[in-house]
């Protein structure tokens, strides 16, 4: 079972993934933790380059592109093997980050931003996707404290606006794939609705 983690900036998603890996791996699951982009050698070099705060002449079809080359590694040599000796895969991030952000954020052609997005995936699609979704303002002041503002935290809030109906917008196009979770709530609510909704789909 492939599962990713999606939402906009200080969604949670990455302080949730450890304590759900455990906890299914308490419950007798082999899990693998992974993160976009990175999760491979080639991808977390791939991910320096594009997250950079120095590189502010990146235009967007380059970053659509770079996050392509570093997807297209992490599916052939991690997920793809992985999910061939039945493990359960938790990816925070994938495709659907490059339809948010590249495609509705930059509002660059969504057609085709979705033929870039299938021919680096292979046609891998997610079993499930679980949106933590939350107010823009609210993520982006969570993630300033967070100390890990990277060249995208960086774009205008309009910017993060666009990105978050776009999930939103996703969520209403595929409603059997995507789950929405309100990220707002206490963390600990947070977990367990996300533990619930992984659980029910196992
Ligand atoms: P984060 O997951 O640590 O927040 O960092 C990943 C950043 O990269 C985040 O700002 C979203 C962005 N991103 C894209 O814009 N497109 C993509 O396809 C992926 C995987 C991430």
């Amino acid at each position: 079972m492939f599962i990713t983690l999606e939402g906009p900036e200080g969604s949670g998603k990455t302080s949730h993934i450890p304590y759900l890996v455990e906890y299914l791996r308490e419950k007798g699951h082999i899990v693998f933790p992974t993160r976009e982009p990175g999760g491979t050698s080639i991808g977390e070099q791939i991910r320096e380059v594009i997250h950079d705060l120095k590189n502010v002449e990146m235009h967007p079809r380059t970053e659509t592109l770079l996050y392509q080359a570093a997807r297209a590694q992490i599916v052939e040599q991690v997920i793809k093997p992985r999910l061939a000796t039945g493990e359960i895969v938790i990816s925070d991030r994938y495709a659907d980050s490059t339809i948010a952000y590249q495609g509705y954020g930059h509002q660059q052609d969504l057609e085709q931003v979705r033929a870039l997005v299938k021919y680096a995936t292979g046609g891998l699609v997610p079993d499930l996707t679980v949106l933590l979704d939350l107010d823009v303002e609210v993520g982006l002041a969570r993630k300033r404290k967070d100390n890990e503002w990277n060249r995208l935290d960086a774009y205008t809030v309009e910017f993060h606006k666009r990105v978050r109906a776009g999930y939103l917008e996703m969520v209403k196009q595929e409603p059997k794939r995507w789950v929405m979770v309100d990220a707002e709530r206490k963390w600990d609510e947070v977990q367990e609705e996300l533990r619930k909704v992984v659980e029910g789909r196992l």
